[in-house]
């Protein structure tokens, strides 16, 4: 299956990627984490990206584009992958079908902007392996390790209120007219992102016809 996660930031897209991604046995990918990496490593294509991720605004096209061609060639993706946060604009999504790429399905997880704000300001994340973690709803079993590597957890840079808001923004002006794109070529599914995680990968599977 070659699934794409569509939604606002914070809307779960990488918390139902990873479920969902077990249950197919086929790599999630997510362009942010790659980017984060890239910064972390210094590497010529996180220099770029630095300076638009922590202001909240988006990598250039040209930039994410190449990073998920690479990725999308390498051999864990023959049998399938979700993209989590690619594409996120409509160049972007012409870009994805001018590979070659056939999509079988569009999952738009749909939170409400308030709900967003709450999420945000209580996730926080390993830098060691990327697992994500929220205080409240999806705790680590101690509160502050990974309980997958555990290493110390830490809060996102972007998960700042002021850049979470201009995050939205550019959500709203830049990727939501996805929704309409893929509803054209009848592949999206709106799925309600609201509720316990679980529920949320009940909804989503019953959306993928699973
Ligand atoms: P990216 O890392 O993709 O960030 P995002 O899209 O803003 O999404 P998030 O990772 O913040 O949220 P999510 O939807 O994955 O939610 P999560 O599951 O973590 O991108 C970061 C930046 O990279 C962008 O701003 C941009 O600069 C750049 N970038 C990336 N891709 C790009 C592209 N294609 N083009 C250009 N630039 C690009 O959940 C959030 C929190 O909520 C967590 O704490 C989680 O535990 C909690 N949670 C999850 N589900 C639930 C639930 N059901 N109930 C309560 N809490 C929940």
């Amino acid at each position: 299956m070659k699934i794409i996660f569509l939604g606002a930031p914070g809307a779960g897209k990488g918390t139902q990627a990873e479920v969902v991604s077990k249950r197919f046995a086929i790599p999630a990918i997510s362009t942010g984490a790659i980017i984060r990496a890239a910064i972390a490593m210094k590497t010529p294509t996180g220099v770029k990206a630095k300076e638009f991720i922590e202001k909240g605004n988006l990598v250039p096209d040209e930039v994410v584009i190449d990073i998920v061609k690479e990725r999308l060639a390498e051999s864990d993706c023959e049998n399938g992958f979700i993209l989590d946060g690619f594409p996120r604009t409509v160049p972007q999504a012409i870009a994805l079908e001018n590979m070659g790429i056939a999509i079988d399905a569009v999952v738009s997880l749909e939170v409400p902007s308030e709900a967003i704000v709450e999420r945000m300001s209580g996730r926080r994340v390993c830098n060691r392996c990327g697992a994500s973690y929220h205080v409240q709803y999806n705790p680590s079993k101690d509160g502050v390790h990974c309980d997958r590597c555990g290493e110390a957890l830490a809060t996102r840079a972007d998960d700042e209120p002021s850049v979470v808001l201009s995050r939205l923004e550019v959500y709203h002006t830049s990727t939501e007219p996805l929704k309409s794109f893929y509803e054209a070529r009848g592949l999206l599914k709106l799925v309600d992102g609201q509720g316990s995680v679980e529920t949320i990968t009940d909804r989503t599977l019953k959306a993928l016809g699973v």
